[in-house]
């Protein structure tokens, strides 16, 4: 033991990044780059802020990391897991028992889900859900006789997650591009991005002309070897691509066409992010599966799973026998408590209906406006969630060089103006929390404007544009 520790509370931020440079390994993230120019250390937050180490405000736009629907430091979050620690820290749910928690959490997501799920596996964490839906619906075709049935296609920058399976089914070329993914039976098709791939169509006819892509894609597989189409309702991390409203009754018409499986991944979309509890009611179609995470706890705690509707569930519990898949803490007691409580909340505060109502459309207006930026291409936005599409030349839409990275100087620029939203490549994007006011989204709005000013004056500066 080392008996001079520092009390965590006492470091300074230089302490607290030398130790972070020296042994702590962060998710996509360029060790030895980060490691010279050192973390910014958050260390407390309350409803929609955060504070560094230094004292500085930010205004957290991404809701943590997509997660934080209630917001910072909700007191019911905190005192049902607490209760439940005491009361039962852990057990299983391996061998034929169960926890209250556990039970009383599938019974409430049985109730939140569009109808037809009734059952629910519980992970982990976003990507444990996408590896049992990997799982799940090759054993559904299996149960059923049709083995062969177990090639799944995604999207090209989509993303599931970062274990093998998630990352495969996930589009995300670099990832790929590390440790020999996707694995085998896992294939893609081009995103539904007009502003990218659609330019001189109707959306709506690029949306369907997106959706056909898949139709084609099964034909070259073979229909008889396809499983599942799995898709995010909006493309989260791969820069909030909202969809064309023909999209998705497309892809379900596709599906039903074919008998494939339908798979909505709604570790974003899901507990009122777009304005309705499941993405999937918002764009208007009827998975047979859908992956959770995130949003079921606000991040509070890690907890994941897989709704599972009638049509997979009846197969699997009538026909399928044992299925051999489970995590430790699949249904942990506290991240289930964690769960209802937060669930509960976001019944009782009636968040989802604000959203639809109130909230998405006010955050539409004005994130509508930053439109007109001169750096701004394109402002998209659907309940609690946009992207704007940062061009070098707003006219025709000529976007920048990839190398130059202007997403990354606006996201400094936000950093440095007390403003967390994020670039994906050069679309900055935003998934604040389900709980602000108008006040602060109108702060939010300006602290954004005020970045692009910043951008938009170094890009001039630099020659780039
Ligand atoms: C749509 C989607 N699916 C899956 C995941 C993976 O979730 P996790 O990071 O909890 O494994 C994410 C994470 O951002 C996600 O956005």
């Amino acid at each position: 033991m080392n008996a001079v520790l520092t009390p965590p509370a006492a470091r300074t931020t230089p302490q607290w990044q030398a130790a972070d440079a020296a042994h702590y390994l962060h998710p996509f993230t360029d060790f030895k780059a980060l490691a010279g120019k050192g973390s910014r250390i958050i260390t407390h937050a309350d409803n929609i802020y955060l504070w560094d180490s230094d004292g500085a405000k930010i205004l957290d736009a991404m809701s943590g990391l997509w997660c934080v629907n209630v917001g910072y430091g909700r007191q019911e979050l905190i005192d049902a897991a607490t209760t439940q620690l005491k009361e039962l820290p852990f057990y299983n749910s391996f061998f034929q028992t169960a926890t209250p928690p556990a039970i009383e959490l599938a019974e409430l997501l049985a109730e939140v889900a569009p109808p037809g799920f009734r059952h629910v596996f519980f992970t982990g964490s976003g990507s444990e859900g996408n590896d049992t839906i990997v799982r799940m619906v090759r054993r559904y075709w299996d149960v059923l006789g049709q083995p062969e049935r177990s090639v799944i296609i995604g999207r090209k920058n989509g993303y599931h997650g970062s274990t093998m399976a998630g990352a495969s089914l996930g589009g995300m070329a670099g990832m790929h591009a590390q440790g020999g993914l996707p694995i085998p039976g896992i294939v893609h098709i081009e995103q539904p991005f007009w502003f990218a791939l659609g330019k001189g169509k109707s959306r709506e006819d690029f949306g369907r002309e997106a959706a056909g892509w898949l139709e084609a894609k099964i034909l070259e597989v073979g229909a008889d070897k396809v499983a599942a189409f799995i898709g995010e309702p909006v493309q989260g991390a791969g820069g909030v691509i909202v969809p064309p409203s023909t999209y998705w009754p497309e892809i379900q018409r596709i599906c039903d066409k074919y008998g494939v499986l339908l798979v909505s991944d709604e570790v974003i979309c899901g507990f009122g992010r777009t304005g309705n509890w499941w993405g999937c009611e918002t764009f208007g179609f009827k998975p047979d599966l859908m992956t959770f995470a995130k949003g079921v706890t606000s991040g509070y705690i890690p907890l994941g799973g897989v709704m599972v509707g009638d049509r997979v569930a009846k197969v699997l519990i009538e026909q399928g026998g044992e299925f051999n898949h489970g995590y430790t803490y699949s249904g942990h007691p506290v991240a289930c408590a964690v769960a209802l409580a937060n669930i509960r909340l976001i019944q009782r505060e009636r968040l989802v209906e604000n959203v639809r109502g109130d909230l998405g459309p006010y955050l539409a207006r004005h994130f509508a406006a930053l439109g007109d930026h001169p750096l701004v291409g394109e402002a998209q936005s659907v309940g609690m969630m946009g992207a704007l599409q940062l061009v070098r030349d707003k006219a025709s839409g000529a976007l920048f060089d990839e190398g130059l990275e202007v997403g990354m100087v606006c996201r400094g620029h936000c950093f440095a103006n007390g403003l967390i939203m994020r670039a994906v490549g050069d679309r900055m994007i935003i998934a604040p929390p389900l709980v602000m006011t108008h006040a602060q989204i109108d702060e939010m709005v300006a602290l954004i404007h005020r970045c692009l000013d910043l951008t938009q004056a170094d890009v001039r500066q630099r020659g780039w544009a």
